[in-house]
């Protein structure tokens, strides 16, 4: 196998005809025709371009450049041999927005597509043509020539939302860690990093109208000894910088904040936001209880003011279509107990506490809504009635039923189960050849429906491995699986071609810094 990876690097004293390489794209392309030739890509190739790509050719340039040691040219493109040439065609609308063509003949290479998001897919395609020495971060010196295999290649993703959620309550990551995160989706066209900004353990984004919310809602209590980095929060400039350099990688950072439970951080600042009053303290996960019973209080209209105030500023920082607000998990024992959650059951006319949850959500829809966002939250929101227009993540893998339900109402559907999505559980539990046997649409959906399977995504919950070795072994290889998943039809999956490709990818991992799984056990499916 290495004598094949290796064989793409030619010294020009040895160059020569280059056998037909084994292909190890992932996610497998659409439609990819190999033919027996070969592009070198040498330091006079050079990089095509319009005005508009320019951005895309100097971080292309910039990429090749760090193995390779080459300064590529980047010029306005004029049917040059030699040439990385870069380019959007409107008759390619049908790919869609993130589809692609990349034919690399002997003499060029074309990255065709309709929107910047295929040009970046193709390059990053392009770059698992290379040999894996690509990835190194120090200039491969000996070599004068590098391989591209020639392809016909014509790719587009079969689904929108190609996800990766990180809780940063539970375990605080820094934007080093999220960036490198921001980079390695993008390598495998997954488009979507949910972050999971609020939870029991810790509120990680800073709200300028509630200092406290981070000043103390950010850091465990010293006794409990936590090591500095696995508290603290994002500035709004932290968030700016992340969501800027997630944009120019083609990744949407999806901020969540939950409500009404998973809340002890903000009601460690604002007791007076609960039901009972407080006073709470925030912990690290395995110190107390996992769903705590105190939630926001739905009677009391100074959380709204709050949620509200919070969600100004949310929605200033993230461009994105989505604003997801959790309501998984959210005990009703206080709302059943307070005498302002049950006088706002009575004058709203509600049934009982589930419906209570449900005008909870439907209430800050509307506000999300007229601030021209979406809603998304965890399936609970459909208990006590979903709205038709919120967006739904389905999580709990052993109620089989609800996602039929959602799409049966009309409404979007993200799936994230238990069953496979989720990479907190250990590999026995969640092997990577089960993650990869999943389809996220439906045994017996009707074919009308399938549109609102917006897509799928894994969920990284930080409460057990809290370390950036643990992050790396529960996410890596089984991402690759779950990009695969996503983006490639169903008819070109192969779980023996994708076994073979990740011994490929075992090492560009490497060499990315990357503690997969499979470098820890040796036989890691
Ligand atoms: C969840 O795992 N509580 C969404
Ligand atoms: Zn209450």
């Amino acid at each position: 196998m290495l004598l094949l990876i290796f064989s793409g690097l030619i010294s020009c004293a040895e160059k020569r005809e280059e056998p037909v390489q084994n292909l190890a794209i992932i996610p497998q392309p659409a439609g990819v025709i190999q033919t027996d030739d070969t592009f070198y890509l040498n330091n006079k190739t050079k990089i095509g371009c319009s005005g508009e790509l320019e951005s895309k050719a100097a971080y292309l340039a910039d990429f090749l450049g760090t193995a390779t040691g080459f300064n590529l040219e980047i010029i306005e493109e004029s049917g040059k041999r030699n040439v990385i040439s870069l380019s959007l065609d409107s008759s390619l609308k049908d790919l869609g927005e993130e589809g692609y063509k990349l034919e690399v003949q002997r003499k060029r290479i074309d990255i065709t597509a309709f929107s910047e998001s295929g040009i970046f897919y193709g390059m990053q395609t392009l770059r698992q043509l290379l040999p894996v020495q690509i990835e190194s971060k120090k200039i491969v010196a000996e070599f004068h020539s590098w391989t591209i295999p020639c392809v016909s290649l014509t790719d587009h993703p079969r689904f929108t939302w190609r996800g990766l959620m990180i809780d940063c309550s539970r375990t605080f990551w820094s934007k080093e860690t999220i960036k490198r995160y921001i980079d390695l989706l993008a390598f495998y066209k997954m488009n979507i990093l949910h972050l999971h900004l609020v939870d029991d353990q810790g509120w990680r984004i800073e709200i300028k109208k509630y200092p406290e919310l981070t000043n103390l809602g950010a850091f465990f209590p010293e006794k409990y000894d936590e090591p500095a980095e696995r508290h603290g929060f994002y500035t709004q400039n932290d968030i700016k910088e992340l969501v800027r350099y997630a944009l120019e990688r083609n990744v949407t950072i999806i901020p969540e904040i939950e409500m009404p439970g998973h809340v002890l951080s903000a009601l460690s600042v604002f007791p007076e936001l609960s039901c009972g009053g407080g006073p709470f303290e925030i912990h690290p996960f395995f110190e107390g209880p996992g769903i705590h019973e105190d939630i926001y209080c739905a009677g009391n209209e100074e959380v709204f003011r709050f949620l509200e105030s919070v969600l100004d500023e949310v929605i200033q920082l993230f461009p994105a279509e989505y604003i997801h607000i959790g309501g998984d998990e959210a005990p009703k024992d206080r709302w059943e107990k307070c005498p302002r959650c049950q006088r706002r059951i009575m004058v709203e006319g509600l049934k009982d506490e589930s419906e209570l949850q449900s005008w909870f959500i439907g209430r800050i829809e509307k506000y999300i809504n007229q601030k021209g966002k979406k809603l998304i939250g965890w399936d609970e929101i459909l208990e006590g009635g979903l709205s038709e227009t919120a967006s739904v993540m389905y999580w709990r893998g052993w109620l089989t039923q609800v996602p039929k339900e959602v799409v049966e109402q009309g409404n979007n559907l993200i799936m994230s189960p238990t069953s496979h999505c989720y990479f907190d559980y250990d590999y026995a539990a969640i092997s990577t050849e089960k993650v990869y046997e999943f389809n996220p649409v439906p045994e017996g959906l009707e074919d009308s429906l399938r549109h609102l399977i917006l897509g799928g995504q894994a969920n990284f919950w930080s409460h057990i491995d809290r370390t950036e070795q643990g992050l790396d072994k529960q996410i890596f290889p089984r991402i690759l699986a779950l990009s695969e998943v996503l983006w490639s039809p169903m008819e070109v999956r192969s779980w023996e071609r994708f076994e073979n490709k990740l011994q490929t990818h075992d090492i560009i991992l490497e060499e990315s810094g990357v503690d997969s799984y499979r470098k820890s056990e040796s036989n890691g499916k």
